[in-house]
């Protein structure tokens, strides 16, 4: 497949220290290989939720990618996936400096949420080789499952258990909502869930993450700049609300003896918003309402809905959600109907590792890496999305790992849509960044914090 594609370099030459010729498929082709799997013909873009026939077929093609690489494959305890470059070499106590990202989306996402950084990892293995890089430790290329959460509702579901953020009781608990425990869709797809669960052997090898995503705001857009160094990302977390009412005939059922469960759903969505926009940094969302049964004439019996809340810290953010579940309960009383409130998932905020982080923004405002990546500035940039390199650095116990994020200009400033989009050649800078930052990670590794 590599081979039938046609070569292109990476924008003013290859990385690293040496010369050669960059060979093989961009970052763009990469990605355009997936522009056929998964597509959403109902809600428009890509719907690629954990162990469906899309996000199998996804995996398939990684673990083609990396093996035509000479890579390593292995699907962990979690369900992750890892590509080891492992020079013959280097001793395998060596801590391993990873990249990656994910390849699942939310419903209806666009094409690079998660698969830029994928492709990017495995573009920057081929820069690295053609560049002539000698590492000095291991090379982990991880795609993590669930990133989304768009399957059984727990965002950044593989990083978490890798990590210890998820038990394995909590993993083991979670149903999707046709009912399907995380255990019986992995053994449908031939994969054991028996072993799920923390994994810190694991996480003791990771010398230091760095993870690649395309940019979900302006910033970059604004700033006429390609690439960016994450600083920090919002707390965040889900609640699920399911209220109860009495279902009943839309015509025959008089307005005054309802208890419609929507009304109270529907204040929900506008406390949300109020609460919000009130305080600094909040953001709070309604993005998921199920009524039951679910019909034009039908008064609903019940409605689930899910709150994505985010904050500055978990204490700001918990603070607006029961501000705005005390206006749910309030509606729900007022109606008659009963509400059950239960939090799905919380990520705390992370500020990135400040050594690491100027480590390489010294590294890409260089004139070398100017002139590869075309950036004059490397922006400092905050984000409102939760990423998987936000949990790593946020691994409660044991060894905190060294983690930064490279943005890549996204020029509608959207995600989570299938207008979210990068063009070819910033795709291309991202991975030659990529790829010198951790061609000097894998040479010198991480500098101590
Ligand atoms: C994932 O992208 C999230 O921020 O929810
Ligand atoms: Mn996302
Ligand atoms: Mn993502």
């Amino acid at each position: 497949m590599i081979a039938s594609r046609e070569e292109t370099s990476s924008p003013g030459g290859p990385p690293g220290n040496g010369g050669g010729t960059v060979t093989g498929p961009g970052a763009a082709d990469l990605l355009r290989d997936l522009a056929g799997t998964g597509r959403d013909l109902r809600r428009g873009g890509f719907s690629r939720h954990m162990f469906t026939d899309a996000e199998m077929a996804l995996r398939e093609w990684f673990v083609a990618e990396a093996s035509a690489r000479g890579l390593s494959v292995e699907v962990d305890r979690n369900a992750n996936l890892w590509a080891w470059w492992v020079p013959a070499d280097v001793g395998l106590t060596e801590r391993a400096v990873v990249t990656g990202s994910h390849l699942d989306s939310v419903p209806g996402g666009g094409a690079f949420d998660g698969p830029l950084g994928v492709v990017s990892a495995l573009r920057a293995v081929d820069l690295l080789r053609a560049a002539g890089v000698r590492p000095r430790r291991p090379l982990g290329l991880v795609v993590f499952a669930e990133e989304e959460g768009g399957r059984f509702g727990v965002p950044c579901l593989g990083s978490r258990l890798l990590a210890g953020s998820t038990s394995r009781a909590e993993a083991l608990a979670l149903r999707d909502l046709d009912g399907v425990s995380l255990a019986e869709a992995a053994a449908r797809v031939g994969l054991d869930a028996s072993r799920i669960g923390p994994d810190p052997e694991r996480m003791d090898r990771i010398g230091c993450f760095v993870e690649l995503h395309v940019e979900q705001g302006r910033g970059l857009v604004d700033l006429g700049e390609p690439l960016a160094v994450a600083s920090s990302v919002l707390a965040n977390g889900r609640w699920g609300f399911r209220f109860t009412g009495e279902g009943n005939h839309a015509g025959a059922t008089p307005m005054d003896s309802r208890a419609d469960p929507l009304l109270p759903a529907a204040h929900v969505v506008l406390a949300a918003r109020r609460v919000a926009a009130a305080g600094d940094s909040l953001r709070a969302t309604v993005g998921k309402l199920i009524p039951r049964p679910g019909g034009t004439n039908v008064v609903a019996s019940s409605a689930d809905l899910w709150l994505d809340a985010r904050g500055p810290d978990m204490q700001r953010t918990r603070r607006m959600v029961e501000e705005i579940t005390t206006a749910a309960r309030e509606a729900a009383e007022v109606e008659g109907c009963g509400l059950e409130v239960r939090q799905e998932a919380a990520n705390t905020e992370v500020h990135f590792d400040a050594v690491l982080r100027d480590q390489i923004r010294d590294l890409l405002t260089s004139r070398e890496a100017q002139a590869r990546t075309g950036s004059r500035d490397v922006p400092l940039l905050a984000t409102g999305a939760g990423h998987d390199a936000a949990v790593l650095a946020a691994a409660p116990g044991g060894r905190p790992v060294p983690t930064a994020m490279l943005f890549v200009r996204n020029p509608t400033g959207v995600s989570h849509s299938p207008a979210e989009h990068a063009e070819d050649d910033d795709c291309e800078r991202g991975a030659a960044a990529l790829a010198l930052v951790l061609g000097r990670l894998l040479v010198e590794g991480a500098q101590p914090s």
